[in-house]
């Protein structure tokens, strides 16, 4: 069995390379530095020590002699029933990460239930409600190894209700793989402006700071292989994708079928495909830059899940490494409880492991802390350099197309590494120019479709948050209403923080 756990909670963010001129990202980040909020920020004086100022401890480096593969984290994103289950599901099999006789039993399963073209997805997608509606859910996990890289797949779920579990996995991606449906109707159906999640994954991946992508055109067997399909894809996609600020070169388009088995691992066996010389998909992943990790900062560490076992009395805190290392014996500060812990344990991939290191997803066994005091939604950092916790926070907020207004006094769902939480717009303050970031106008009464502001939210309840500047992880958020998302923005200022 290849899955290891489901995580079903919210979002996070990343910190990779910044973006490019048109991003959406990049928009934020530039107004973010283009147009000072003004206030200074030192409403945290037990926090004087800056990030920048911290130096790491030689046994968290990674050591050049250490020849293991780099772990890149994967997210497979796309609108529902693409085939994002049945591609990974397929991928593990062909890449020996599931047996024969798994596979068999699956199948049996699978079309015992009616379900028979399911058989691959049910290798992630695990539980009875999911093999029932037959769609995926929460976000499966599991790793196969490639030649330059420890792929961990996370397999996101493409129905819009799940969008929220979609942002828990696809936060901690280092790169993507967007499943488009090529059949005819589906590919049109994913890219619908309200229905349709094409967009939207591609847009919520892109402001997760993910810059590298693979556009795999499945289902080109309920088209005949079609090239002019593939071109017409590439074309409408092509030029969507450019305006959420992916670069063409960044970008690979692979005209696969999962089903079919073609041009997942080997060059495609069906003559259809004969006009195709580029890579396959495994190639492709291959050809990724390798993501850079953040091994000298202060520990960070977004916990996405909590593992209690009540009977030995211990609590593991799960999710990915985003700043720093840690290893047994290590103290951690967890947030928000304000609670040190020292670390017992540490597990990669269910395996015991000394030292956890960015970049990696762990499970962190955590001795001397009530379990209460270790929540999803909170995080691990270095006792030196605590994060913080607030409720009234300043956004740069970019409105996505087609999404509705955002007024005074709108209620949201704000989104942040795992955390959510109900929020009220409290004040536009600036309206800005999306792309020079200039100010258009002062207090303004809504903000647009399309249209960059400076906005106060208050939370229901505080959330564990950092200025993007100081940590993009943090930093990261998404508003949220009516079920999908209207708005991405960062953090530019912590308005008041809670004791
Ligand atoms: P959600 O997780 O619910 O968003 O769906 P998904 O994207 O994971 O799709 P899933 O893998 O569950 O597949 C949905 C349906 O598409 C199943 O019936 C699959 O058999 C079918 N399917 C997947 N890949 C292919 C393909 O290459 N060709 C054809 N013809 N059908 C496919
Ligand atoms: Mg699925």
């Amino acid at each position: 069995m290849p899955k290891e756990r489901n995580v079903m909670v919210d979002d996070s963010s990343s910190s990779r390379n910044g973006g490019e001129a048109n991003s959406l990202t990049s928009n934020l980040e530039n107004i973010s530095f283009a147009a000072k909020s003004g206030h200074s920020n030192d409403a945290n004086p037990g926090r004087a020590i800056s990030r920048a100022q911290y130096k790491p401890e030689k046994w968290m480096l990674p050591e050049k002699a250490e020849q293991s593969l780099t772990q890149l984290n994967l997210a497979i994103v796309g609108h529902v029933d693409s085939g994002k289950s049945t591609l990974s599901g397929r991928l593990l099999h062909l890449l020996g990460r599931i047996s024969q006789k798994e596979m068999h039993k699956y199948e049996k399963e699978a079309k015992l239930q009616g379900k028979g073209s399911f058989a691959y997805a049910w290798a992630l997608d695990e539980s009875a409600e999911e093999r029932e509606r037959g769609i995926t859910m929460t976000v499966a996990v599991a790793y196969f190894d490639s030649k330059r890289y420890h792929v961990v797949v996370l397999d996101s779920p493409g129905h819009k209700d799940f969008v929220p579990n979609m942002i828990t996995g696809a936060t901690q991606a280092d790169a993507s793989i967007l499943v488009i449906d090529a059949s005819i109707g589906s590919f049109e159906a994913g890219m619908d402006g309200t229905k349709g999640q094409t967009r939207e994954h591609a847009q919520l991946i892109r402001s997760f700071g993910v810059d590298q992508l693979i556009v795999a055109v499945n289902k080109m067997d309920a088209v005949d292989y079609s090239k002019e399909r593939f071109d017409l894809i590439i074309s409408q996609l092509g030029a969507f994708l450019r305006s959420c600020g992916f670069k063409d070169s960044s970008v690979s388009w692979i005209p696969l079928s999962a089903v079919e088995n073609q041009n997942l691992v080997s060059a495609p066996s069906d003559f259809r495909l004969f006009w195709y010389l580029g890579p396959n998909l495994l190639d492709a992943i291959d050809s990724f830059q390798p993501p850079t990790r953040e091994f000298s900062k202060p520990l960070i560490m977004p916990i996405c899940d909590v593992i209690k076992s009540p009977s030995q009395g211990q609590v593991s805190a799960c999710g990915k490494l985003e700043a720093g290392a840690v290893r047994s014996g290590s103290k951690v500060l967890v947030m928000p409880s304000a609670t040190i812990a020292t670390v017992r344990s540490l597990e990669r991939d269910s395996e015991a492991c000394p030292i956890g290191r960015a970049g990696d997803n762990i499970a962190v066994s955590l001795n001397g802390i009530d379990g209460n005091h270790v929540m999803a939604g909170g995080v691990l950092c270095h006792p030196d350099f605590p994060i913080a916790f607030a409720k009234h926070l300043e956004l740069k907020v970019l409105v996505l197309d087609g999404a509705t207004p955002i007024l005074i006094g709108s209620q949201l769902e704000f989104h942040i590494h795992h955390a959510k939480e109900a929020a009220r717009v409290a004040r536009i303050s600036l309206l800005l120019d999306s792309k020079t970031g200039k100010v258009v106008k002062k207090a303004p009464r809504c903000i647009l479709a399309k249209q960059s502001a400076v906005v106060e939210v208050i939370l229901q309840e505080a959330v564990c948050v950092e200025e993007f500047s100081k940590c993009k992880v943090l930093g990261r958020v998404f508003l949220r209403t009516l079920g999908r998302t209207v708005a991405v923005g960062i953090v530019t200022r912590i308005v008041e923080e809670q004791q």
